[in-house]
């Protein structure tokens, strides 16, 4: 996937050392890279720094203390941007928001924390402040919550003369039937006339994940049983679950279902699609609309899942995770390769 993003002209967010790591083995220049975090260890920032990554995202003094002191060691300055939390309430499920002032991540812009920081990091000789960044949650479908965001961060942005802004990602995608989401054109067509609006003559960077990928990639799982309870639903169980995708659980979130056999069909059954996890709680579906005929050993697959899954998934109950395939035009091409039961006992000593 960053070898993919790479060839496409896109530069990519790391969020981990272990991120960073993949992108670099992929062979993504490092000034294209983005390191985030709101708890990047020293190891991670040195790895960071002299890989030689395009910015630092700043999200605490802490982490200033941090690269004051492997500036001492090394001499190296990085580029940065702070992140600033510009109080902004984003519509979307509580465990992704985060422009809000209750959040973990970035300098508070509401009580003046941000203020400070800027100026602690513009007097540091251990980082060369490049500008601002912010990030008000993810799966946000409705423009209005990035232009406030927007609105929001512009006096500030104009006062501290820095000459970048990252508004972030967050845009959202359309899981189910009756959802729509703005394309990333659309998105960004609302976002660059918000700053317009505003004054904002920063150059302005976005980072968008979810928009990229989600839509790119549907996951194939096969039906083993099939369980009705008369008058009170049918269960359709499938081999995976919650270890491949974890966010019906984590947030409640929607997934439609089709047949790959017939993906045209009419859809006048509803079931639930659990998967084989030992808890009630995992169900992949929890109202699928599937054709009638649906039966035990029949593929079923779930479209929409290029964001937040493989990357989420683990090996809860020691399932294996399932390979990942890219397919383009007819050809396909095996990329992560099936976990085996032998794979399960990798790291036990
Ligand atoms: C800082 C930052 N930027 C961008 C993104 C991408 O968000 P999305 O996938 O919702 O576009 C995230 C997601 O967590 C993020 O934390």
């Amino acid at each position: 996937m960053a070898a993919l993003a790479d060839e496409e002209g896109m530069h990519l967010d790391v969020a981990s050392g272990g991120e960073l790591h993949v992108a670099l083995a992929a062979g993504v220049g490092p000034a294209r890279l983005v390191l985030h975090g709101n708890n990047k260890s020293e190891g991670e920032l040195r790895s960071a720094r002299a890989a030689g990554v395009g910015r630092i995202v700043v999200d605490s003094h802490d982490e200033l203390d941090r690269l004051e002191r492997l500036h001492a060691e090394d001499g190296r300055v990085p580029a940065v941007l702070l992140r600033v939390t510009p109080g902004v309430e984003a519509h979307t499920h509580e465990f992704v928001r985060t422009g809000q002032d209750d959040s973990k991540f970035g300098f508070t812009l509401s009580t003046g924390v941000a203020d400070a920081a800027v100026e602690r990091a513009r007097a540091s000789a251990a980082v060369d402040l490049v500008g601002l960044h912010m990030h008000i949650g993810s799966q946000v479908f409705v423009a209005r919550f990035f232009a406030a965001a927007v609105e929001a961060i512009a006096p500030f942005v104009a006062a501290s003369g820095l000459p970048e802004l990252s508004v972030g990602g967050g845009v959202g995608v359309a899981y189910v039937a009756g959802e729509e989401a703005p394309t990333i054109s659309e998105w960004a067509a609302a976002v660059r006339s918000a700053c317009a609006d505003a004054g904002i003559t920063a150059r302005v960077t976005a980072e968008p994940g979810r928009a990229v990928v989600a839509g790119a990639a549907i996951t194939l799982y096969t039906v083993g049983t099939v369980k009705d309870l008369a008058g009170i639903r049918t269960y359709v169980s499938v081999d995976g679950g919650m270890s491949d995708n974890p966010r019906p659980v984590l947030y409640g979130s929607g997934y439609e279902t089709f047949l790959p056999r017939a993906p045209t069909a009419e859809r006048p059954r509803t079931v639930t699609v659990v998967g084989k996890h030992c808890e009630s709680g995992d169900v992949l579906v929890r109202d699928a609309a599937v054709p009638a005929d649906l039966a035990v050993g029949d593929l079923l697959a779930t479209p929409v899942t290029g964001a937040y899954g493989h990357s989420m998934g683990s090996n809860y109950n020691k399932v294996p995770r399932p390979p990942v395939v890219f397919v383009s035009g007819g050809d396909a091409r095996l990329v992560v390769r099936r976990e085996t039961h032998d794979d399960l006992l990798r790291f036990d000593l």
